[in-house]
């Protein structure tokens, strides 16, 4: 099939490259000129394990080409796939900016008959809307069908091949048959329903997902109370196939571009319909807290003072695995200890480049070694669980720091044996050490 992916960031770049590695013929629109740049010279702007592999080849064969000319595009093509950015405002609605202008462009610019898929993140509702505002006023047929997606930054390639479910929302039965399709070659079940309802799975997936993070998260400070050790709990509940054993991580909380954005947009939208989802109320409460609970126990250990202090920071994006900082609680740290007094030396393995045009502070410096960010730290925070941190010879690191030999476990990542008998002052979230 021909087929025009908008907008090539983390979700977009994925679909396109995969795509055109399936056999469909891809153009690839993307608006910023630096990224475009980059893919047309045959680099990823973006960090994915096994991306840069499948982009070469794709346009090595000759099955996907890149271009900001979306009228363009979408003059030689059968499918429209938008993956633009829907991000935050600031009273938590959901900015449909860049959909809204995307929209408006296919309206306006479409020669022949279209089927629209959305896969950016859009709330319950939005499908039928964009409909009626846009595409009922085209000129030509436009099939509109809603096809959220569900891949994990850095674990993306995977993600879209093992991918658990193909939803696909839409009641038009020729738009559903191109879908089936698109996605011919991978094994996942393709499940049918209407627009809105394919909407609201994305969001209550994600919602989930974030719940299963506060919930544990609530336990472990639990388990600090009562003496329990999250470590065998957390694995014994995950047992239950009826609860299952992701996301039962216990630590400084959950970021990245999805679950902050998602869960607030889903709030806004239940109140918009006057309905409280007290349940989602608290699982943002519980992970705001969660980074503030973190930093509270590094005070107390560093005497209630950080004024001059110097802490290392490992992690600054918001998972192993990718270079996004978006929402990454590693920043919101860096921010809390810049704001306190500290001395910061942050390390990350991808997210050096852009936490750097993110924070902009004389207390902060910025390291390529974990070795080199320890140095001369009373306290060291891990905030993402990088296997590049987790591993670390942690007798070294302590010989480098100074008393009183703070380790923060953000992610309750290290092994417990490494650190045990070294001296260390071992902060986590629910883990008995002893
Ligand atoms: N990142 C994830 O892990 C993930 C997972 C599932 C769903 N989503 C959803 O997918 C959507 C995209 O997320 P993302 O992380 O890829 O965003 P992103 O910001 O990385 O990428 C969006 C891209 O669209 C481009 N763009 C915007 N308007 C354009 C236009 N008119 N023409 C051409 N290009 C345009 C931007 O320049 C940018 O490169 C969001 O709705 C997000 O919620 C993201």
């Amino acid at each position: 099939m021909n087929v025009t992916v908008i907008g090539t960031g983390y979700v977009g770049l994925i679909a396109a490259c995969c795509l055109a590695n399936s056999g469909h013929q891809i153009t690839g629109v993307e608006k910023n000129l630096t990224k475009l740049t980059m893919l047309q010279q045959r680099q990823s702007p973006i960090y994915e394990e096994g991306l840069v592999e499948i982009l070469t080849k794709v346009i090595d064969n000759g099955s996907i080409k890149f271009t900001d000319d979306l009228a363009l595009a979408i003059s030689t093509t059968d499918l429209v796939i938008i993956a633009v950015g829907t991000p935050s405002l600031s009273d938590d609605r959901v900015d449909l900016s860049q959909i809204f202008a995307v929209a408006e462009t296919i309206t306006a610019l479409a020669t022949r008959p279209l089927t629209v898929v959305m896969k950016s993140t859009v709330p319950p509702g939005t499908g039928k809307m964009l409909i009626d505002r846009y595409f009922s006023q085209c000129s030509q047929e436009i099939s509109y069908v809603s096809n959220p997606e569900f891949l994990r930054e850095g674990r993306a390639v995977w993600d879209w091949y093992n991918t658990d479910r193909i939803i696909i929302g839409t009641h038009n039965q020729k738009a559903a048959n191109q879908l089936n399709e698109l996605y011919a070659d991978l094994a996942a079940p393709k499940v049918h329903m209407d627009v809105t309802s394919a909407e609201m799975v994305k969001y209550a997936s994600n919602a989930f997902l974030a719940t299963k993070i506060s919930f544990i998260n609530e336990i472990a400070n639990l388990c600090e109370y009562v003496g329990a050790d999250i470590d065998a709990v957390a694995p014994a509940v995950g047992m239950d196939n009826r609860i299952g054993k992701q996301f039962l991580n216990a630590g400084l909380g959950y970021g990245g571009s999805c679950f902050p954005k998602d869960t607030k947009g889903l709030r806004f939208i239940a109140s918009y319909y006057g309905y409280p989802f007290s349940v989602l109320k608290a699982v943002m409460e519980v992970n705001s807290a969660q980074k503030i609970r973190g930093m509270r126990k590094l005070l107390t250990a560093l005497d209630n003072n950080l004024y001059n202090k110097r802490i290392a920071l490992l992690g600054l994006s918001f998972k192993p695995g990718t270079d996004d900082t978006r929402e990454s609680p590693g920043l919101d740290i860096a921010e809390m200890l810049i704001s306190e007094g500290a001395l910061v030396q942050a390390c990350d393995p991808l997210a050096l480049a852009s936490a750097k045009t993110l924070l902009h502070s004389e207390q902060i410096t910025f390291h390529e070694a974990p070795y080199q960010a320890v140095a001369g730290c009373q306290a060291i925070i891990l905030a993402t669980e990088w296997p590049e941190f987790t591993h670390l010879d942690w007798q070294k690191i302590k010989n480098s720091m100074q008393a009183p030999y703070v380790l923060l476990d953000g992610r309750n990542a290290i092994p417990k044996e490494s650190i045990k008998n070294l001296g260390f002052h071992y902060l986590s979230f629910g883990r008995q050490t002893d």
